[in-house]
């Protein structure tokens, strides 16, 4: 009887906890493979009710998300190589990276900090892009499970692409509910400037299906960041009203894409930084993106003070996804949550400097959903 009893019990608790796990979601690591050095990479595979995601520790990569469409089938949201092999093979792709140290562009690669200057190596035309030519998205990161997630560790040596200080970078990839959540923090031992993001391109039709250009978006920002030939802000906060750039109402990515405006024809499309309405530092709607045909929702929160709209306008079928598709332009959109592309050289935009005994907190969200 006794012993029945505790068997029941056993049982009972062993349920308890299946069930418990489910509602939390899994975290499965693997290693997916081995950099050219014979470094062993990891993969974690997040689980949470119908939405799967991959990350690798190899960029800190967000390598795939599945969520389901209206009539629950599921397809993976963003682009991807799905083999380490095709990170190793097309660097630079910065799909699903984390870019740093700085995402996005610094003038000339150079800029002034305690009245030293600095030389990033310059990787786009005359400017730096994304941290150089060597960014986070080309190294091992440290990882480390945690509840519903992963954190990652990179280490930048101090002159690391010209940037100074030596800085310890995390990020940390959680999913809970129908929510990814990314929290990056980081700090350093001397005085440095830094913008880390996620430049996932999204294409909510499913990896490697048409173009975005039908698929709907909605930006929180009554401001944008306008921008010279080389895609370096001006310096001026516009007004987006009775421009192309007005997403306050949700719009086709397409819409006016093609419209006479003199910015959109130098980024070859959309690929600017909205100034985010609401407070900095307070998790607030950047945007909101959704696919008519599938009916998939993608609602974008951040504490940055801005988002750099890009309509994959640089993407030209040079790069092969998983599924032998080739991605061409407008194949993708980003939300990258940021500090404003050369920050350093705008002493009136929101700091990006960090000094030793600070540290860094940003946190951005990436929520799915489907709508009617
Ligand atoms: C960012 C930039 C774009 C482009 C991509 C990478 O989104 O704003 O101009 O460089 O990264 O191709």
């Amino acid at each position: 009887m006794v012993k029945q009893a505790a068997k029941l019990f056993a049982i009972m608790i062993g349920v308890a906890m299946a069930f418990t796990s489910l509602a939390q979601g899994e975290v499965k690591m693997a290693i997916w493979g081995k950099t050219a050095d014979g470094v062993a990479v990891p993969i974690y595979t997040l689980t949470s009710g119908q939405i799967e995601v991959r990350v690798t520790a190899y960029g800190a990569h967000l390598v795939s998300i599945k969520t389901p469409d209206r009539t629950g089938n599921a397809a993976d949201i963003i682009l991807g190589f799905g083999s380490l092999q095709g990170y190793l093979t097309q660097p630079n792709s910065y799909l699903g990276a984390i870019v740093g140290r700085y995402g996005n562009r610094i003038a000339l690669g150079k800029f002034t900090l305690d009245g030293k200057t600095y030389q990033i190596p310059v990787n786009n035309g005359p400017n730096a892009l994304h941290g150089g030519p060597m960014g986070f998205d080309q190294y091992v990161w440290k990882s480390q499970e945690v509840p519903d997630g992963v954190e990652f560790t990179h280490v930048s040596p101090d002159g690391d692409m010209g940037f100074p200080g030596t800085l310890t970078a995390k990020v940390r990839y959680t999913l809970k509910g129908d929510t990814l959540r990314i929290d990056y923090s980081a700090t350093t031992d001397k005085a440095t400037v830094l913008n880390i993001t996620n430049h996932s391109y999204f294409n909510l039709h499913g990896d490697g299906k048409g173009n975005i250009l039908d698929q709907r978006i909605e930006i929180n920002a009554d401001r944008y960041t306008p921008v010279d030939a080389g895609l370096i802000p001006t310096g001026e906060l516009a007004s987006v009203a009775g421009t192309p750039m007005d997403f306050r109402k949700p719009e086709a990515i397409g819409a006016r894409i093609d419209d006479s405006n003199e910015q959109l024809k130098r980024a070859g499309g959309y690929d600017f930084n909205f100034v985010l309405n609401g407070k900095p530092g307070t998790m607030r709607v950047a945007a909101i993106a959704t696919d008519p045909a599938s009916g998939r929702k993608l609602t974008v929160e951040t504490t940055e003070p801005g988002v750099q709209f890009y309509s994959g306008n640089f993407l030209d079928g040079s790069l092969t996804g998983w599924n032998g598709v080739k991605y061409e332009k407008h194949g993708g959109f980003c939300l990258e949550t940021q500090h404003f592309p050369d920050s350093p050289n705008h002493p009136d935009f929101p700091s990006t400097e960090l000094k030793p005994g600070e540290t860094m907190h940003s946190t951005t969200t990436f929520t799915f959903g489907v709508t009617k």
